[in-house]
Order: structure tokens, then C-alpha cells, then sequence
């Protein structure tokens, strides 16, 4: 066992709605971490394409393809040619033009995962299918007031989201700061996971889909365990993207001081210093390292998301046992240090809707059944996904009070497309300051209950479980807003 586990899990004992634990009196005097050689690889960066004059316009490929991932060949999907595919860097106000070439043998789609973009038309709506050998034409309109950071885009074909992900379609978008924090590097790190067999990307067993799959494989940027090295005093900014099916990534950096900026949206005010994250599948966190001479490794520490084999009368609360700590990127910290000056963080207080009294109430529930076939239902108030059905009628403009319950033994991060949603509290534990995110884990037996302000975008569009197995297997209902 690794030497931090224990103390790690005790602090986490007290993880609240931030899904951080904020460090401080939490001196870090763990001996050098171990650094796995398995990879040996210098983490390299996505490609990337970025706007210039006030536009991208790119062609995005989906196909099947002969990938190095890991370091061997392996046949999976992807973007352009890679995994991950491309990362977009835009600015607020900018337009993105995107030809979707689907060249699988099957429909897609293509999902912004966390813009604010209008849902409707051909911006960033799920319902969109392109058959095979199609290409469909998208084309979004980043408001001049868009928050910037890290988002994501990937597949959102309901059925196949899941495997069209953990096959390899994900990628990283950036919407850059009007004047960009002064750091030594900027980089994006996506985390995957994917399990490989003799002639490619594993299929998913009834038992995986009901569960929600893990793959055997951690990948950052495509790679297994690549390595960083970087210069003692310097400030990186890394743009971290759960891009998982369903892992939750419990992450540390050994030996290094890490801020957070914030998790999914950046929070307002200093950034703040945390000895681990939690990511919930479709999480994205920005954060600084400042790096100190050393050995140093990004690991995702084993988290207990809950378990399906608890559903179900006789099988009692039966937990999967917690997972191996895991090597992301290993680190050398060494050379000479750079002449550094303290980045200044400087962002706006983040919007608080707590104030607000004029809400309407709404009570969703996420539930697992037993029944329903091999893979038991997942429904949000008793009923699977229905793309024809409009689940919530909500007034433009409006600010709501969401609360959703979870009535399984497992934890299902709630996902709502455009609009983010301010934390109200997770079980029961009231967020303190203003906490904003895209993805909120509701954990099992629990609720959570957040508010959102339903503008200025309106149109149809989805919320749904971010365990795209969940998503597949019906965890989603339709919201309209206008
Ligand atoms: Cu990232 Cu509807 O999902
Ligand atoms: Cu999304
Ligand atoms: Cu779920």
C-alpha cells in the first residue's frame, strides 16, 4: 500500500460540497513519491487548432483507426486522426464552425460539453443524429460574455455515448481570459480510460453497462504514465478533463503545492491551495503548480463511487473493493530555477443566486431497478430517456431550485447541458462560498440540491447521468426552456 493512503482517506472523510479538501495545515512529508517508468513517454499536448479574426472552422473526422495509445497500436476511434482529438481554443465572442465527417458504422453527434451556446438548431443540440457517411454542419456562437476556461467536447448519440467515448472521441476546448494569467506553461491534460484486447477497444459486459465501465487503462492525453520535466520554481497552469465513462478521479501531486482555480467554471477571488480533487466523470478543474526541486507524481487515489450489486433485496450493501492508486504523469523537478514572479489571480466574485427568493422549486429523482433486462433500469423520475417527451417546462429567465435525490446505492454525477448550476449543498452539507459546476455528483442515498438561472439561451435540450452508461441506459430526461 502506498504510504498516503490512509491518511488521504480520513481526510476525506469530511469532503464536502466543493469536492475538495483544502490544504493548509496539511503539510505534505510523504516520502519521495515512486514514479512508474511503465510509459517513459514526455507527456505531449493534443494537437491544437486555434481561432484567429474571430473564428474556427475545422473539419472533424470520427472514424476508426490504427492508434498508438499507450504505447502500442491498438484499432479505436477518434478525432482527426488522434486521441484525443484537437483542442479548440477560443475566445468569448468568438464563432466555431465544425463539418462533423462520420465516417463510423454508426450515428453520432457532437456535444460541447459545458459552453453556454444557444441548444437549438445546429449549435450544440443533442438531438442532432448523423448517419454513417454523413456530414453535418455545426455552427456556435460564443457570447461575448462567456466565462472563460476548460470545457470539452464528445459524441451524445443516446445509446451509444458510452462506447462512442471510452473508444477514444473526446477532446479539450479552451475559452481564453481577455488577458491571460502569466504562467510558464498552459497545458491541457485529458484523462481517459479505455481497455484494450486482441483486436482493439474492449466491449461492454451487461454487468459493466449497469455498473458504469472502468477501463484498465489511465491514459493522459493518450499516453500511460508519460513524463514531465520541469524547472524548480516555475507556475503551470494545467487544464485538467475527466474524459472517463465513468471513473471518478480522486486526484493528489505528490511533493508539489497545487491551487485550484475551479472545478468546472472558475471560481471568483485567490485561487486556493488543496491537497487532492475530486472529479466526477465530465468534471473539468484549472489549477496552478508551483513546482519545488523533486521527484513528484499526479495519481488518482481509489474512491468508492458505490456499487449496482448493492440494488436489489437479498444482495445486501455489497461495496466493489476500492481500486490501486494509480500513476498519472511523474514529474522531475530539477535544472535551474526560473527568476518567478507570484502569478496574480484575479477573477470577478462569482455570481451568487442564494439571495434570490423568487425561485421555483422542482424535485427530480435518479433511480436503478433490477428489472428492464440484462443491463436493470436507470431512470429521473421513474422513466427512461424519451427524446419525444419534454420531462421539465421551465420559464426563460427563471431562477429554480433543483433537488435531486438518489435512491440507488450508487453515487450518479447529474449533468444539465447550457446552463451551469450553482451548489446549494451535497447531502445535506451547505456549500459556502459560491460554488458553480456543469457536473454535481449526487451521492447514493443522498441528494444534492442546486439553483439555476435559465438564461439567456433558451430551447430543448437534456440532463442526464455523466456515467454515459447510465445516460445510454435511459438516466435522462428533456428540459424546455422558452
Ligand atoms: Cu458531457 Cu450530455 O454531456
Ligand atoms: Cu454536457
Ligand atoms: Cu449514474
Amino acid at each position: 500500500m502506498h504510504p498516503l493512503s490512509r491518511r488521504r482517506a480520513l481526510q476525506l472523510g469530511g469532503l464536502g460540497v466543493a469536492g475538495i479538501v483544502v490544504g493548509g495545515a496539511g503539510l505534505i512529508t510523504a516520502a519521495p513519491a515512486r514514479i512508474s517508468t511503465a510509459g517513459g513517454e514526455i507527456l505531449a499536448p493534443p494537437p491544437g487548432l486555434t481561432a484567429s479574426g474571430g473564428s474556427l472552422d475545422l473539419t472533424l473526422t470520427a472514424a476508426v483507426g490504427d492508434t498508438t495509445l499507450a504505447g502500442r497500436r491498438a484499432t479505436t476511434l477518434r478525432y482527426n486522426g488522434t486521441v484525443p482529438g484537437p483542442t479548440l481554443y477560443l475566445s468569448a465572442g468568438d464563432h466555431l464552425g465544425v463539418d462533423l465527417v462520420n465516417n463510423l458504422a454508426e450515428p453520432t453527434n457532437l456535444h460541447t460539453h459545458g459552453l453556454q451556446v444557444t441548444p437549438q438548431g445546429n449549435s450544440d443540440n443533442p438531438f442532432v443524429m448523423i448517419e454513417p457517411g454523413r456530414t453535418f454542419h455545426y455552427d456556435y456562437r460564443i457570447p461575448a460574455d462567456h466565462p472563460p476556461g476548460t470545457y470539452w467536447y464528445h459524441p451524445h448519440h443516446h445509446g451509444r455515448t458510452a462506447d462512442q467515448v471510452f473508444g477514444g472521441l473526446y477532446g479539450a476546448i479552451v475559452i481564453g481570459e481577455p488577458t491571460p494569467l502569466q504562467v510558464s506553461a498552459d497545458r491541457v491534460l485529458v484523462i481517459s480510460d479505455i481497455t484494450l484486447d486482441a483486436v482493439g477497444v474492449a466491449s461492454a459486459s451487461a454487468m459493466d453497462r449497469m455498473q458504469g465501465r472502468e477501463g484498465d487503462l489511465v491514459l493522459v492525453n493518450g499516453q500511460q504514465t508519460p513524463h514531465l520535466e520541469i524547472a524548480p520554481g516555475a507556475r503551470e497552469r494545467w487544464r485538467i478533463v475527466n474524459a472517463c465513462v465513468s471513473r471518478y478521479l480522486r486526484l493528489q501531486l505528490t511533493g508539489q503545492q497545487l491551487e485550484l482555480l475551479g472545478v468546472d467554471l472558475l471560481d471568483g477571488g485567490r485561487a486556493q491551495i488543496v491537497d487532492e480533487l475530486l472529479l466526477a466523470p465530465g468534471n473539468r478543474a484549472d489549477v496552478l503548480v508551483t513546482t519545488a526541486a523533486g521527484a513528484a507524481v499526479l495519481q488518482a487515489l481509489p474512491y468508492d463511487r458505490g456499487s449496482a450489486m448493492g440494488m436489489g433485496g437479498g444482495m445486501g450493501s455489497r461495496r466493489r473493493t476500492p481500486g490501486a492508486i494509480i500513476d498519472l504523469v511523474g514529474f522531475t523537478v530539477a535544472g535551474s530555477a526560473p527568476a518567478t514572479s507570484p502569478v496574480t489571480v484575479d477573477r470577478p466574485a462569482s455570481l451568487d443566486l442564494r439571495a434570490i427568493s423568487d425561485v421555483r422549486h422542482r424535485a427530480l429523482t435518479m433511480a436503478m431497478g433490477m428489472g428492464m433486462g440484462a443491463t436493470g433500469s436507470a431512470t429521473i423520475d421513474g422513466r427512461a430517456f424519451d427524446a419525444n417527451r419534454i420531462d421539465q417546462t421551465v420559464r426563460a429567465g427563471a431562477v429554480e431550485e433543483w433537488t435531486i435525490s438518489n435512491t440507488s446505492p450508487m453515487d450518479h454525477p447529474f449533468h444539465l447541458h447550457v446552463w451551469p448550476m450553482q451548489v446549494i449543498s451535497v447531502g445535506g452539507q451547505l456549500a459556502v462560498l459560491p460554488t458553480w459546476r456543469n457536473v454535481v455528483s449526487v451521492p447514493a442515498r443522498s441528494n444534492a440540491v442546486v439553483r439555476i438561472a435559465f438564461g439567456p439561451q433558451t430551447g430543448t435540450t437534456v440532463y442526464h447521468c455523466h456515467i454515459l452508461d447510465h445516460e445510454d441506459n435511459g438516466m435522462m430526461g428533456v428540459v424546455s426552456v422558452g
